[in-house]
């Protein structure tokens, strides 16, 4: 039988899609629908099984990002998870946690772990991401929306490999490549803008590097 993990399914997600149409501005509407295409594409290739919790992830990943500062700073603060340390100054990092704050409330029938999670590292990644959490972070970085010289670059590095002709196991190997590819240019481009780098992109990115080192040491 053909039943998805998942509570929400076609009807589910069209509304969804309707109603993130209303809340947002047409650009960032416009990006968060080639990312819900990305991770679709993507999913299909590791986790087809997890392709409804990617989409509803990817409808939802950006729906505080036009909020103002002071605004997603009081969300923060009402959760009782006020910026620690330095985080204050990495703003653009904030919508992805007040993001996965408002799922359970504002969109209780997508909160479950997987969504809820793939929303709240999609910009910084994280130790030990999960694979939804590696998916929905990669579609946001080579969405067709992105035009940028490192996101297309990232997109033909990733596509015209053809993982789609590899077997899984190297498929995954190439998504570990990829996944450095990008914390490599995120890291590279903080640091000229002479940016802070969150401590959580520094570990996301040793973490699969010691993983590529252990494996061609072997
Ligand atoms: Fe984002
Ligand atoms: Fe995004």
């Amino acid at each position: 039988m053909n039943q998805s993990k998942y509570p929400f399914g076609e009807a589910e997600l069209t509304a969804l899609r309707q109603r993130i149409l209303s809340e947002m501005s047409p650009k960032r509407y416009h990006h968060t629908a080639a990312v819900e295409d990305m991770v679709v594409r993507l999913a299909t290739l590791y986790c087809p099984e997890e392709i409804p919790a990617l989409r509803a992830a990817a409808l939802l990943h950006d729906i505080t990002k036009e909020y103002d500062i002071p605004t997603q700073m009081a969300l923060l603060t009402e959760a009782g998870q006020p910026p620690v340390k330095g985080e204050e100054f990495a703003h653009k990092t904030f919508h992805a946690r007040t993001a996965a704050l408002l799922i359970p409330d504002n969109y209780p029938a997508f909160n479950c772990e997987t969504v809820v999670n793939a929303v709240r590292w999609h910009t910084t990644g994280r130790e030990d991401m999960t694979l939804t959490e590696e998916l929905l972070y990669l579609a946001d970085y080579i969405d067709d929306s992105r035009l940028f010289p490192d996101c297309v670059r990232l997109r033909s590095f990733f596509w015209d490999a053809h993982p789609e002709r590899m077997t899984m196991e190297d498929r995954l190997v190439h998504l570990r490549r990829t996944l450095i590819m990008s914390f490599d240019m995120t890291m590279r481009a903080l640091l000229s803008e002479g940016a802070v780098i969150s401590p959580d992109t520094a570990l996301a990115r040793n973490r699969l590097v010691l993983a590529e080192l252990t494996e061609s040491h072997r």
